[in-house]
């Protein structure tokens, strides 16, 4: 009786854990979308931080709405290639834009105690 008991209970277990990750994968997450960035490569052109590069506009911080960022990916005939939904599904996206929504802006040098000690004591020199 009690392995019945123990069986059910894994059953229960597992039909749970299944339930939440279809459902995690419904909305944008953040981990999935910096996954795809790098394996798809966007990064070779944009950065790993979306900051841009020689060969990349810079995506974020402050990225185009997720709905512009699709129809551009989608449809772009210059520079960059554009991504088919055999490539990249809608969700797909959606998750990249979720993770260019999340990297946050650059600290301003005042901020940082260390730059802004040492340029009041750099001088320019004549
Ligand atoms: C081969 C280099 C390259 C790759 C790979 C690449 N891009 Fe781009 N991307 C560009 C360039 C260059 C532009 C500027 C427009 C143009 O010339 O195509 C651009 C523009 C964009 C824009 C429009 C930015 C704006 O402000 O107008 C978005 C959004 C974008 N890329 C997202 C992505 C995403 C997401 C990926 C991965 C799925 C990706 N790119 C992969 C080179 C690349």
């Amino acid at each position: 009786m009690p392995q019945r008991y123990a069986l059910a209970a894994a059953a229960l277990t597992l039909w749970a854990c299944s339930t939440i990750a279809a459902a995690d994968e419904t909305k944008p997450s953040v981990a999935r979308g910096r996954d795809i960035f790098m394996k798809v490569g966007c990064y070779h052109c944009h950065g790993t931080h979306g900051q841009g590069s020689g060969a990349g506009l810079k995506l974020a911080p402050d990225p185009l709405p997720t709905e512009a960022i699709a129809q551009f990916i989608r449809a772009t005939t210059s520079t960059m290639p554009a991504y088919s939904e055999h490539i990249l599904s809608d969700s797909q996206i959606a998750d990249i834009a979720a993770y260019l929504g999340s990297i946050p802006a650059a600290r301003s040098p005042d901020a940082i105690p260390a730059l802004k000690s040492s340029s009041q004591h750099v001088k320019p020199q004549r």
